[in-house]
């Protein structure tokens, strides 16, 4: 596995087509899941530098928080609940603009301004989510969803 990310400069598509081999680097050969899932985060916060990037996983009737890079964070959501418990219970990804548009949106942090969430999925089932939030309005769109829908779909949950 690689030592060092590479960091590339230049527009979305292409940072997230830098770093797709690099992540499937990462993850080759190692079977631990929350190894996996840090350096996932890790590897989206180096290259994007995003306010906050990290996972929730189902557990019972709960998100519960996961590895993760940024500031500290809600450790617990409730189905239905914010943008990651809602994504959770359509089992799709939610792309939100403004948080503070969204009804139940849960601030973890007041500097969150916009958040992109996508369901990891397993055996037809949401296994847990990643969240992706950003300190500027708009910050995340269908770039975003593609790549990270392609990412999340790496992970061996
Ligand atoms: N804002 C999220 C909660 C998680 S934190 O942003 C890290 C939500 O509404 O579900």
């Amino acid at each position: 596995m690689a030592e060092d990310l590479q960091i590339i400069q230049g527009d979305k598509a292409a940072q997230y087509q830098s770093l797709i081999p690099q992540i499937k680097g990462l993850l080759e050969g190692e079977p631990d899941l929350v190894a996996n899932l840090a350096n996932v985060a890790a590897a989206l916060k180096e290259q994007f530098g995003w306010f906050w990037v990290g996972f929730y996983l189902v557990k019972g009737e709960e998100l519960v928080l996961g590895p993760f890079q940024g500031p500290v964070a809600c450790t617990r959501i409730r189905k239905g609940r914010g943008v990651c418990g809602t994504s959770w219970a359509q089992a799709a990804t939610l792309i939100v603009p403004d948080v503070e548009a969204f009804p139940g949106h849960i601030a973890c942090s007041s500097l969150s301004r916009s958040e992109i969430v996508v369901p990891l999925m397993k055996a037809g089932e949401v296994a847990g989510v990643l969240d992706v939030d950003s300190d500027q309005l708009s910050g995340f769109d269908e770039t975003d969803r593609q790549f990270l829908e392609e990412i999340v779909a790496l992970i061996m949950i």
